[in-house]
């Protein structure tokens, strides 16, 4: 049976609106909405270091598996030879447990989204090859999918408890290799107002707890750490770049500098002072991200801003954007936790939004180590 959600709804009068701009007739939009079945897509996610597999409902999630991978935590980063091999021992898995949880056969999918770029290419080579062949075997529809482009789009999950963000707004993407401000203007059209001129957000924090002797992905540790301490313990000084570009490899020396001097007077420093520096990193790191909405609103006069990424996770940029919704009277989107970090959820429902745009691919596809959200 066909269920036309609100969602669907709200999608179906952008698309007679593009229709119309794309001078189609409503008879092509009518054959559309007629042909309209129950989707269930497979979702499949391999970009770096997490291999996970999701199914999505029209719209809906029914299940999202994630398999980290812990080997690189003693190598303070991903070492990709050893992410590659990790996701071909948990794919498999991960996709059968994924059908499982969803209590379906894979003969019901409709259609493979999976994540060809940009990432490591030893890691989104097995996804591709993967989703290419179970397509293939299956008869049915593949779907690349970008997956900067995803972490965005994961706003439109269907789920109760979440609003979702009208367009055009600004979503501030941060992840451990990106850091962007962009303009969502429709599901698939985005402007980058800014991005980060060297490191991304994510790898500050990871490398900021490298420095301080914790273990990768450091991000969510420095999270839990600066919980317990004084952001005002200590001060950075803050990158000097446009006002809507980002740099954090400026402050990242700064802070190691900062231990390795405090050091030197005592060995301890670390031990004794952890959870005022992590506060500290992490109130000058969000300080810094908030300035850069604040410099994107007052440039576009746009007020629905969303956060995306694994960075998206981090409870003080949470509070501190849910913030402005009192205070500057701003509308804001905060992902649900499970679709900050990389899931295959996100693959998923761009799989859905390109599956009801006829968008396929075919299979001489490839993974793109290098893809622009624009592309
Ligand atoms: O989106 P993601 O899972 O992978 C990429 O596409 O890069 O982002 C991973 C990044 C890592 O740098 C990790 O440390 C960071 O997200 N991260 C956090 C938190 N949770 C994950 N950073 C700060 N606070 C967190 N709670
Ligand atoms: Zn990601």
């Amino acid at each position: 049976m066909v269920k036309i959600t609100n969602r669907t709804a709200i999608f179906f009068i952008r698309l007679i609106t593009s229709t119309f701009v794309n001078g189609y007739t409503i008879l092509t939009l009518y054959f559309k909405l007629m042909s309209i079945k129950d989707l269930y897509i497979l979702g499949i996610e391999s970009s770096c270091d997490d291999t996970s597999a999701a199914i999505i409902y029209n719209g809906k999630v029914l299940s999202n598996v994630v398999a980290g991978q812990k080997i690189h935590e003693a190598y303070g980063g991903v070492v990709p030879e050893l992410a590659s091999r990790a996701h071909q021992q948990n794919i498999v898995p991960v996709v059968h447990q994924a059908l499982k949880v969803a209590n379906i056969n894979k003969n019901q999918l409709s259609a493979i989204a999976f994540t060809n770029g940009p990432g490591l290419m030893g890691s989104l080579l097995v996804g591709t090859s993967f989703a290419k062949s179970m397509a293939l075997s299956l008869r049915i529809p593949l779907i690349a999918v970008n997956h900067m482009q995803a972490h965005i789009l994961a706003h439109f999950i269907e789920d109760e408890n979440q609003s979702v963000p009208p367009f055009p707004f600004i979503c501030l993407t941060i992840s451990g290799g990106h850091t962007q401000l962009v303009k969502v203007t429709n599901y698939f059209e985005f402007e980058i107002l800014g991005e980060t001129t060297d490191d991304a957000v994510g790898e500050a924090f990871d490398k900021t707890a490298k420095i301080l002797g914790l273990p990768y992905p450091g991000g969510p540790l420095i999270d839990k750490y600066a919980l317990l301490g004084n952001p005002k313990a200590f001060s950075f000084t803050k990158p000097k770049v446009g006002d809507l570009e980002f740099s954090f490899s400026g402050l990242k020396t700064g802070i190691l500098y900062f231990i390795q001097k405090n050091i030197k007077e005592n060995p301890q420093f670390i031990k004794q002072n952890l959870p005022d520096i992590c506060a500290s990193v992490q109130r000058t790191i969000v300080e810094i991200l908030m300035e850069k909405i604040y410099n994107a609103v007052k440039q576009t006069g746009i007020t629905h801003i969303a956060i995306a990424g694994g960075v998206s996770a981090n409870s003080e940029i949470r509070k501190t954007l849910k913030a402005t919704e009192q205070l500057h009277g701003w509308n804001t989107y905060i992902p649900k936790f499970e679709y900050t970090t990389d899931n295959a959820a996100m693959i998923g429902i761009v799989g859905y939004l390109k599956y009801l745009q006829n968008s396929f691919s075919n299979q001489s596809i490839s993974a793109r180590a290098r893809l622009g959200i624009e592309d």
